[in-house]
């Protein structure tokens, strides 16, 4: 398939997929020690954070009620049929940059940098999300052993309310800050992904779930779970026009619909159990089974979880900030309190480490590629060797956003860019098998074309679950990156370099401009 000549050429041309595995032989090769149970720790050790602890209470307040159990079903399914699609993706192309990288193979470069833009997005108002969930958790362990903080930084100046922002009478949200500057320095001077490390986070957390789940189901009222759906079933809006289900106030949809769209952001994080493949000892079968395990095992106990606490807490009485340890609290269970909410602290702190790694070497991609300036995104310290002017950038931005921000509006910010995200992967695992339809493909994502088309429709349905406004700043965030991609990336672009200098040497007919390249074999 030849790509036009002309100015579309260069904006689509992609990255031819040999070229990305012959990148790779000059990278450091990581040791293949992984096996199908340390990647699914993994998995759960990214995905179990503020999304379970925090985002539950408000979304089961104030959108979903009991049914909420439901909507995490729906949010569950969702993010396995864009697992699949990761996974095809990630034992094809096991590169730094994940979906980017995946983009600039099947979609072109201005697909690659739309996406490449989004994960920054993602990851970094993700941060401040989590951040931000990180302090009401923290609070509530200074408040155990009575200390509480001025009113004035307890939290963002700003709370959401209904679609609009309203002030709280504080000034800054000072632990969110704190936190977000010890993680970057942390980063800054690097960290070694360490096995145990994982393993004692992932312990913690999944031993609070479990002990939230056994100690809190002796409490279960059941009159608590009716009504079961207050605000209905379904919650979908068309950019602020209402088409099925109800609205609150501030015209945002509500139901159980709209309550899966906002605890997506609790499975956020199985996709970076894509980006460890290269370690995996037999990426063809334990990827998947790390990506979807991991997920599955997450579904069920959140779902667990989110029935437990309807059922011992009215819906519309849970706490906002730590409803999970505060639900405890509610019942006269004090010292379970106290416990939740230190594994709800460590827990969360870790999936913060993550995010905030990721963002930096999404850009690290980006800067390899020509798109951003590599000099400031793809400098590397010379002692610590982490790309640190990136992460310092980012850190500060996370610094200001979970300083100033409330969690609902950074977190519904965070769920439409991930969809978003998944929306391209699910969709460019088609347009792959269309254009390498013989490459190698470790792991095959089942039942194509209908995985990744039910994974294209499920994203889109839980996009337009969300308040229609996130669509609007999701459209401000791309805009922004598109000036950025035509007055940089496309012109330093070494993709497009390179396209022009083989048009010049051989015409329009090279492995730049061709789909046809088709590596049969992948090395070890
Ligand atoms: N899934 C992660 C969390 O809930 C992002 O914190």
């Amino acid at each position: 398939m030849r790509v036009r000549k002309g100015k579309p050429m260069k904006l689509l041309a992609r990255k031819p997929l040999e070229l990305l595995l012959e990148e790779m032989k000059g990278e450091h090769r990581l040791r293949r020690i992984l096996g199908p149970i340390q990647l699914t720790s993994l998995g759960i050790g990214a995905i179990i954070g503020a999304g379970i602890f925090v985002a539950t209470g408000a979304a089961a307040h104030n959108v979903g009620g009991p049914a909420l159990m439901l909507s995490y079903t729906v949010a569950g399914i969702t993010c396995v049929f864009a697992a699949l699609c990761y996974a095809e993706f990630a034992s094809m192309v096991p590169v730094a940059g994940s979906a980017y990288t995946y983009a600039y193979a099947t979609l072109g470069e201005l697909f690659a940098w739309i996406i490449g833009w989004d994960l920054v997005l993602e990851y970094a108002v993700g941060s401040a999300t989590v951040a931000t969930g990180w302090s009401g958790y923290f609070q509530n362990v200074l408040a155990k052993v009575g200390l509480v903080l001025p009113a004035t930084m307890r939290s963002s100046p700003w709370r959401f309310e209904n679609g609009f922002f309203v002030h709280t009478g504080s000034y800054i949200n000072l632990p969110a800050v704190v936190i977000v500057t010890i993680v970057t320095i942390i980063l800054v001077k690097g960290i070694q992904e360490s096995a145990t490390f994982n393993a004692t986070m992932v312990g913690i957390k999944v031993v609070a779930v479990l002990f939230v789940i056994g100690v809190g189901a002796f409490y279960i009222d059941r009159a608590n779970w009716h009504p079961f759906a207050p605000y209905g079933w379904t919650g979908l809006n068309f950019f602020g026009l209402n088409i099925a289900g109800q609205q609150n106030a501030g015209g945002q949809p509500v139901g159980m619909l709209a309550g899966a769209a906002i605890i997506f952001f609790a499975y956020i994080g199985f996709d970076s159990v894509s980006t460890h493949t290269e370690e995996a000892k037999n990426p063809q079968r334990d990827v998947p089974i790390g990506i979807v395990t991991s997920l599955i095992v997450c579904t069920i106990l959140y779902i667990a979880v989110v029935a437990v606490l309807t059922g011992m807490v009215k819906y519309d009485q849970l706490d906002i900030n730590a409803p999970v340890s505060l639900a405890f609290k509610q019942k006269g269970i004090g010292w379970a309190e106290g416990v939740i909410a230190c594994a709800g602290v460590a827990g969360i702190t870790s999936v913060m480490l993550v995010m905030m790694l990721s963002a930096p070497r999404v850009f690290l991609a980006m800067a390899r590629d020509g798109l951003v300036p590599r000099s400031f995104f793809g400098a590397v310290h010379p002692r610590f060797r982490t790309p640190w002017k990136a992460t310092i950038l980012i850190g500060v931005s996370v610094i200001i956003m979970a300083g100033l921000l409330p969690l609902d509006a950074l977190l519904l910010l965070t769920n439409i860019g991930t969809l978003f995200a998944f929306v391209i992967v699910c969709a460019a695992v088609l347009i792959m098998r269309r254009i390498y339809p013989n490459a190698e493909r470790p792991f095959r994502c089942p039942w194509v074309p209908f995985i990744p088309i039910m994974g294209v429709l499920s994203c889109l349905m839980l996009m337009f679950s969300l308040p229609w406004d996130n669509w609007v700043r999701l459209f401000g965030w791309m805009a922004i990156g598109l000036v950025i991609y035509f007055s940089y990336g496309r012109k330093h672009s070494v993709m497009a370099l390179n396209l022009a200098k083989e048009i010049a040497e051989h015409g329009a007919g090279g492995a730049y401009t061709s789909g046809t390249h088709e590596p049969t074999s992948r090395q070890a």
